[in-house]
């Protein structure tokens, strides 16, 4: 949830150093600073708030050198103060640091230095690495033996740059659980948080792993193992995602880039090579037991999978939330677990993967960051290729794993002889029809559910409600709600109303409800009884419906116009529809909408 930049060049790095922060912002924007080596000594800058009103202050451009490291931060240890914020200077000024990530023994190492008679400026455990290399380098004397040795020292999770005078051509990097990507560029090198750093610069990059560490200069680099000390071979690929696919494209905001992006979305998960889907969707069948594992919207994306198991494989496949899984479930080698993460990088998720490891279990993932952990974690993963999200709250990320979860319960089906071959390939044939649907639905509908977000946006209580797979619809709705206009939405299932929340029923409580076609049957019937239940109390209901379903369209206070659609392709309109709605909702509010407060775009730490 930090965003680390580091970069070796042969020209002046202050400007690419900001452009970094700025490209890296959305993992975190508490403070941010950056450290340049020239002349022999290091000059450090640094403060709290966005890096455009940090430049302000500090005047990032006046530093002058061809080397440096950056951070911009989302607090864990420490609040937001400048003393915390990155990077962190040893007491001598001859080590500095940035890091992502959580030094778990920080507390005795920092007890151990402060014995030795160094003094701490900050609440941080980052600080207590800077101290320790140059405890260390007084006996070892080398800088690469002295880095080794202090990073074995740590324990928990960590990306970590070090700037050293000691080392004037080089940044030392390592990794353990949290990420860290070598770009190589043009007469300079990159050592950051993820491919955005750099994208505009390069895309060749390099993939680091765990307890793997880097010496990285202008014009080459050296891998190692923390290990063995061996030198790794490794391989450099091309990132597919290019500049304009990174930047806003003209959208106001990255989130409603992101939702117009979906049309897209749809298309890319539907590319993804049938042989990946196979390969997991095998996996299913060699467990007795199968999970669906993610949290906050990846979890409501695993409860949507869910209920496409059950539809398709005739399967229970329990959702379990990252954060519940490891002492929820009793875990077995005779279980597979799927995976969903955006980032690839959120803490939960991670420890909710090597709990099922550790327990023999098998485990495959979607992921949408190339070399993030989870990714690397996994006995099979699924990069689903969604491009991008920058926006802190997730849209055509989980919209791509929904398909790809709708893919994989499908091939499960084909598998165990529940779903006949044609029609999974009839199903695929209507969701590969959904691209121009909900392209020509999110330009007609959008006029209206702007008004409608500016007529209602003064509402602050909201019941979002949904049967079978539209209940996970309405829970990421209402999620995605709170996320970005700060309002209270409750997510539940639209069979709780009459069981005790009916009470807070009345006219200043809004409801939306997820609707399933008439050809739904018995699911849209009662579904339209609990809308009439709500009327029936005064209560405002907003729900979605094609132009001719007259019958619901009159129950309702306010429509969202359907087009004609297939029944498979409702609760996808009408997800992606929810998500425009919060946020124009949240842009007649006035609020940051890619960057919530509270919030980072990836929760790396428990
Ligand atoms: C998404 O809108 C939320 N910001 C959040 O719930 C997110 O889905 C969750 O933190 C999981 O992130 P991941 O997909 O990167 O694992």
């Amino acid at each position: 949830m930090c965003g680390i930049s580091a970069i070796a060049s042969h020209r002046p790095v202050a400007g690419s150093l900001l452009q970094c922060l700025k490209n890296l912002e959305y993992r975190g924007y508490d403070s941010c600073g950056m450290a340049i080596f020239d002349q022999g000594k290091i000059e450090l800058r640094k403060n709290v708030g966005h890096v455009a009103k940090v430049d302000e202050v500090e005047q990032f451009h006046e530093m002058q050198g061809q080397i440096g490291i950056a951070h911009t931060r989302w607090a864990t240890h420490g609040g937001v103060t400048q003393a915390n914020s990155h990077p962190h200077a040893s007491n001598d000024g001859t080590f500095v640091v940035v890091h992502n990530g959580i030094f778990s023994n920080y507390q005795a190492l920092r007890n151990e230095l402060k014995s030795k008679g160094f003094v701490f400026h900050s609440d941080t455990d980052t600080e207590v690495l800077a101290n320790l290399l140059q405890d260390l380098y007084v006996g070892i004397g080398d800088v690469e033996k002295t880095f080794v040795a202090a990073v074995k020292r740590l324990e928990g999770s960590y990306a970590v740059a070090v700037l050293t005078p000691y080392l004037p051509n080089q940044i030392l990097g390592a990794k353990k659980d949290s990420p860290l990507v070598l770009g190589l560029g043009d007469g300079e090198n990159y050592l950051t948080s993820d491919i955005n750093a750099y994208i505009s610069q390069t895309r060749d990059t390099v993939l680091l792993g765990d307890l793997e560490y880097v010496i990285v200069s202008k014009e080459n680099y050296q891998v190692k193992s923390l290990v063995t000390g061996e030198t790794l071979h490794k391989e450099v690929i091309q990132v597919q995602w290019d500049k304009e696919t990174a930047k806003m494209g003209g959208y106001s905001h990255f989130m409603l880039k992101e939702i117009f992006d979906q049309p897209q979305t749809v298309n890319n998960a539907l590319a993804i090579d049938d042989t990946q889907i196979q390969a997991v969707a095998e996996r299913f069948l060699s467990k007795t037991h199968n999970f669906a594992c993610g949290v906050g919207t990846t979890f409501y994306v695993a409860m949507v999978t869910s209920y496409l198991f059950k539809r398709y494989a005739g399967l229970y496949v329990p959702a379990v939330s990252s954060d519940e899984f490891p002492t929820l479930l009793p875990l077995s080698a005779d279980q597979h677990t799927l995976f969903f993460s955006q980032s690839g990088e959120t803490y939960d998720t991670r420890m909710a993967v090597r709990a099922a490891q550790n327990a023999g279990g098998a485990t495959s993932a979607v992921v949408n960051v190339v070399g993030s952990s989870i990714s690397q974690m996994v006995d099979q993963c699924i990069f689903q290729g969604s491009g991008p999200e920058i926006c802190v709250v997730s849209t055509k990320a989980a919209f791509s794993q929904v398909v790809i979860g709708w893919r994989i319960a499908m091939r499960v089906g084909r598998l165990n002889g529940t779903l006949p071959a044609a029609e999974e390939q009839r199903i695929l044939g209507v969701l590969a029809s959904f691209s121009d649907l909900l392209e020509r639905t999110l330009n007609e509908e959008s006029g209206f559910i702007r008004q409608l977000a500016k007529k209602t946006s003064h509402i602050h209580n909201w019941l979002f409600m949904g049967k079978d797979i539209y209940y996970p619809v309405a829970l990421e709705s209402a999620l995605k709600m709170k996320e970005v206009t700060y309002l209270h939405a409750e997510g539940l299932p639209a069979g709780f109303l009459k069981h005790g929340t009916l009470a807070m029923v009345d006219e200043k409580l809004y409801s939306l409800f997820f609707l399933p076609s008439p050809e739904e049957g018995e699911l849209y019937r009662s579904t339209l009884a609990a809308i009439e239940e709500v009327k029936a109390r005064n209560g405002v209901v907003v729900s979605f419906a094609t132009e001719d379903n007259h019958e619901a369209r009159e129950k309702m206070d306010y429509c969202i116009q359907l087009p004609k659609l297939p029944k498979e392709l409702n609760p996808l309109m009408q997800l992606v529809l929810a998500q425009l709605f919060s946020y124009y909702s949240a842009l007649h509010l006035g609020l940051n909408i890619d960057k919530p407060r509270n919030l980072a775009k990836s929760v790396t730490v428990g």
